[in-house]
């Protein structure tokens, strides 16, 4: 019998329903003590009328699956951003992206819209969904926009916001940070701490060490705001000019990675460290704890800079990157910073380890943490358009930063995996005592369904899978809150 054939352009297909219903068809046993809402964010709309978007640069659609009970409702909703609202009512692409210029935008074309598609997390009763540069407050329940979050007026119009803010569970706070453009003098990245009430209670700032570089994801500890700069040269001759997407019009410097740390407590200390120097660029920092005086950092470090060429849909990136190969090949680390020393003393490379897009249960998030799960590309086959390629994730990967083990599941042919969440055991005293969910786009099937597998014993494969009986592109983020 011949296999049904995979078409991977569906993987740049957009999703416009939005829905909300009980899911009718579950596969396996739903644990029944499995209490909470997986939850993602990524494009809905990558195409907008005729005008094709790169895959970072679709409207953003959050969608939720609350499971109670051993039952599972599903919800979905496009984010309601100014972006989203201007470009449904015209039908084409209105304002130029990172990835994705405008057609027919042509010189000093400048103005970046905000596509709301990188993160969601639940914060206190709402959720907060992060996009380029800008946040905003969702119903929990609805998942309806509520507006823009501005940090009760801290953030402005033209300031940067990070996307990937993160609650200490410890202190029920939001940690996020926002980039606000120096002019003449370097950025200034503004760190923030928010009550459960939305108040900032505390900030913590430093300027960029270079004067170009993209700051992304946010780790923490108990003394510490961590991130990583990644630093690069742009030239806004090149941007103006508008020929190629600003992506391609940056020099990306390929290393060392540089972590930058800033005291929580507001004492104004900040610490700034080289990674290895066969590091190109640390793009997400899988946790960070406090070890005494010196910091441990769990990062997904990059052996050459990021492309994104792969995740143009065909016919877009040939023409921006005819050359491309492939996407480079992230594996775990564990740095040791020695905080006295400015220095990283200690590096644990995990060369099985391999993936970015790592989580840990939401309870160990800035504390002493053993298991790292990764989301890994599929391995090389000869079938998918490029095994490298990042947007090709087919297994889920577990690793135990204390002994290196690793352990796998690889999803069956034609499946794509997104990140998981992890969902804790209620009452669990071991870490890895609960369940990781993934969104899966079944290319075969044409259908997303979300395996459920026990964070124990990952290479058994799911326990249960929950079919949506729709398709939805691949998410960005996703994050599970009991
Ligand atoms: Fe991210």
């Amino acid at each position: 019998m011949t296999q049904p054939a995979i078409r991977y352009e569906d993987v740049f297909a957009s999703h416009v329903a939005e829905e909300t219903f009980d899911v009718a068809r579950i596969e396996g046993e739903l644990p029944t003590a499995l209490d909470g809402t997986l939850l993602r964010n990524g494009p809905g709309h990558l195409t907008i009328g005729d005008d094709a978007l790169h895959y970072f640069d679709g409207l953003g659609m959050v969608a939720s699956l609350t499971l109670h009970g051993g039952a599972a409702r599903f919800a979905n909703r496009h984010v309601r951003s100014k972006l989203y609202e201007a470009e449904m009512r015209a039908g084409r692409q209105l304002a130029r992206r990172f990835f994705t210029n405008r057609p027919g935008g042509g010189v000093l074309d400048v103005t970046f819209g905000d596509t709301a598609q990188h993160d969601v997390i639940a914060f206190g009763d709402e959720l907060v969904a992060t996009g380029d540069s800008k946040h905003h407050r969702l119903r929990r329940d609805t998942l309806e926009t509520l507006g823009e979050d501005r940090w009760g007026g801290l953030v402005g119009e033209r300031d940067l916001m990070g996307p990937m803010p993160r609650v200490d569970a410890a202190t029920g706070t939001l940690l996020g940070f926002v980039v606000k453009l120096g002019m003449l003098r370097r950025d200034e990245i503004v760190f923030v701490e928010l009550d459960r009430a939305r108040r900032v209670i505390r900030t913590a700032s430093t300027r960029l060490a270079r004067s170009y570089a993209v700051v992304h994801d946010l780790a923490f500890t108990d003394r510490w705001f961590v991130t990583s700069e990644m630093p690069g040269s742009v030239s806004p001759w090149a941007v103006a000019r508008g020929k190629v997407p600003a992506f391609y019009a940056t020099r990306w410097d390929g290393g060392p990675a540089l972590i930058t740390m800033v005291a929580r407590d507001g004492s104004g200390e900040v610490v700034r460290v080289e990674g290895p120097k066969d590091v190109a660029l640390v793009l997400h920092i899988a946790n960070a704890f406090d070890d005494g005086d010196r910091v441990v950092l769990d990062v997904c470090a990059y052996d050459r800079v990021f492309d994104v060429a792969f995740l143009y849909p065909p016919g877009m990136r040939e023409r921006v990157r005819p050359d491309a190969t492939g996407s480079p090949n992230p594996t775990l680390q564990r740095w040791v910073v020695d905080v006295a020393k400015r220095s990283i003393v200690d590096v644990a490379v995990f060369p099985d380890a391999r993936g970015d897009l790592p989580v840990v249960p939401a309870a160990r998030r800035g504390r002493a943490c053993r298991y790292v799960y990764l989301t890994t590309p599929d391995e090389p086959d000869g079938e998918i358009p490029d095994p490298n390629a990042l947007v090709y994730l087919r297994r889920l990967t577990k690793a135990d930063c204390g002994t290196g083990r690793v352990a796998t599941w690889t999803a069956p042919r034609g499946q794509l995996v997104s990140q998981p969440g992890f969902a804790p055991r209620p009452g669990a005293t071991d870490e890895d005592d609960g369940w990781l969910l993934s969104w899966v786009l079944d290319l075969v099937a044409g259908e997303t369904h979300v395996a459920v597998l026990d964070a124990r014993r990952i290479a058994d494969g799911p326990v249960a899978r929950v079919h949506l009986g729709t398709r939805l592109p691949m998410p960005s983020h996703a994050s599970f809150a009991g």
